[in-house]
């Protein structure tokens, strides 16, 4: 997967939260996005789902330019698979239907079919027994997989997360940490915030450390984790890597 992003600006009223953020990321299977809080990481992920259209400058996805048109970027998002931290189930709807609905509604999926796309991808990750739970019926850690389930049903070209186990304790944490490797593992194209370092380190293949609205670095894993070239991604990791 390549991503192209050149010179994006999004102010906010008076504040810039992207500032000429440029990034070229060739051939990555799962780029990880990190640095301090208030850089500008979901601002530029939200760009890079359509979620959101630049101030200025352009965003290109394996060498198609991300659409400036409301109703383009309809259809661009549907073709992409979008995970946020706090998990936005439809919590009066059943873990299976939270697959199923977007498979009918948006994809135009029949229900025989969608069904049993879901409980596929519910059994990949381990919830084929909690398929008839509401969202409040299931711990974190399960919601999170059956959010992660419902966004690679339709089988996108590449899987957006943004900082997807900040609200879970750490076994469940690990538990949908597995989950995302195994989709990297499996071949998925990945572009994930994350403040969790071990994990960028072992299963990103490039990362790109974001500060003030603006890409500082980018490079393969073990290169920005073991040769920072910048001095403000070597102190930020020097204090993320302490504790
Ligand atoms: N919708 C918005 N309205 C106003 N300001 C915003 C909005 N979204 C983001 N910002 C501002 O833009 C800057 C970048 O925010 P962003 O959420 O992208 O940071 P982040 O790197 O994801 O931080 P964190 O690690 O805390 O999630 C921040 O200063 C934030 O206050
Ligand atoms: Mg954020």
């Amino acid at each position: 997967m390549n991503l192209a992003v050149n010179k994006i600006t999004k102010r906010y009223g008076d504040q810039r939260a992207l500032d000429g953020f440029t990034l070229q990321a060739n051939d990555f299977s799962c780029l990880a996005f990190i640095g301090p809080s208030g850089g500008g990481k979901s601002t530029a992920l939200r760009h890079l789902c359509g979620l959101e259209i630049p101030d200025s400058g352009e965003i290109r996805l394996n060498d198609s330019i991300l659409p400036a048109q409301e109703n383009e970027l309809l259809n661009f998002r549907k073709s992409i698979g979008i995970v946020f931290q706090s998990y936005n189930l439809f919590p009066h709807f059943t873990a299976l239907e939270n697959v199923t609905l977007p498979l009918v509604q948006v994809h135009a999926m029949d229900a025989k079919n969608a069904n049993s796309r879901a409980m596929e991808l519910l059994g990949r990750f381990g919830l084929s027994n909690h398929a008839n739970k509401r969202p409040a019926e299931l711990s974190g850690g399960q919601s999170q997989r059956v959010a992660i389930a419902r966004a690679l049903a339709p089988d996108p070209s590449i899987l957006f997360l943004d900082e997807p186990t900040s609200a879970l304790d750490p076994e469940m944490t690990a538990e949908v940490l597995e989950a995302i490797e195994s989709l990297v593992a499996d071949g998925k194209k990945i572009v994930l915030v994350t403040h969790e370092m071990g994990f960028a380190q072992k299963a990103a293949d490039q990362v790109a450390f974001i500060a003030n609205g603006k890409v500082i670095e980018h490079s393969t894993s073990t290169d920005l984790f073991n040769r920072p070239q910048s001095q403000t991604c070597e102190k930020f990791l020097s204090r993320v890597l302490k504790y």
